[in-house]
């Protein structure tokens, strides 16, 4: 099943639609499925992902989730921000708490899956420290624990790794890709933007090349390499200069 269909999606700003950002952008992402977002620096890849997340109103064209159309923020779809968004006046524990303000959930019950999920992401014993104690590293894991605690399906990430150190990233990337295995997560679709060629090959099961602005679908580059994906293999790099190649045409 189509997660989400964005069907022929356009955006502009300025009066009497001026700018034009996003020109007719098509593509859908199924169950199951990773799909990374790559395109050219300012080619409206967030303004994308926004308007995927119901924040932002669509010019043009519309986006359907799980066949029903996305008219505003919806629970099914959670968003990771890049520069993490957690709230400085709010604890660790009561920030994964903001993703379920709109749960039924007692507070006790709320209490007891925050810490839950802040263990998962090896965040145990940081439940009442505040986020600005934490490595950027541990607060996206408190910011991606905000985003799944509330169970969607559909997880949508802006360079959820791109304001962290190489290293940092790295163990990331393995967490993320290793919660989305596990049975307890309600996740069953990623779309992530990122301007990082390597890091979309790593985790994509697909890759949506953009153009330059206005924004078209230049090519949908499906990934077929076994998990786990070896950076250094031949497979791997001639993948990667695939996308580069087709980025830079
Ligand atoms: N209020 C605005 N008025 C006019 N143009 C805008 C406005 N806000 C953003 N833009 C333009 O819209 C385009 C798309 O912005 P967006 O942030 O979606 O791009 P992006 O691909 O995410 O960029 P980046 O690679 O820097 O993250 C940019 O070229 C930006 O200059
Ligand atoms: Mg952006």
């Amino acid at each position: 099943m189509d997660m989400i269909r964005v069907e022929d999606v356009s955006f502009y700003y300025g009066t009497d639609r001026r700018f034009k950002i996003l020109d007719g952008v098509s593509f859908s992402a199924k169950s199951s499925e990773f799909v990374s977002i790559i395109g050219p620096s300012g080619c409206g890849k967030s303004t994308l992902l926004r308007i995927i997340a119901g924040l932002v109103r669509a010019g043009g064209g519309r986006v359907m989730c799980m066949n029903r159309e996305v008219r505003r923020t919806v629970p099914e779809i959670s968003f990771v921000f890049q520069d993490f968004a957690l709230l400085p006046w709010l604890t660790n524990i009561d920030n994964v708490k903001v993703g379920l303000s709109l749960s039924r959930m007692g507070d006790d019950e709320k209490d007891k899956r925050a810490s839950e999920l802040l263990d998962q992401f090896g965040l145990s014993g940081f439940e009442e420290a505040y986020p600005n104690t934490l490595s950027g590293g541990m607060k996206q894991r408190v910011a991606i624990a905000r985003a799944i605690a509330s169970d969607p399906k559909v997880l949508l990430m802006d360079e959820p790794f791109s304001a962290l150190d190489e290293l940092t990233a790295n163990t990331l990337r393995r967490d993320v890709r290793y919660m989305l295995k596990s049975k307890d997560i309600s996740v069953d679709c990623v779309i992530m933007v990122t301007h990082n060629v390597e890091e979309a090959v790593e985790l994509s099961d697909k890759i949506v090349v953009l153009s330059n602005k206005p924004s078209r679908v230049k090519e949908v580059k499906p990934v077929n390499l076994p998990a786990p994906r070896d950076k250094h293999s031949k497979r791997f790099l001639s993948q990667v200069d695939e996308i580069y190649e087709e980025l830079t045409q």
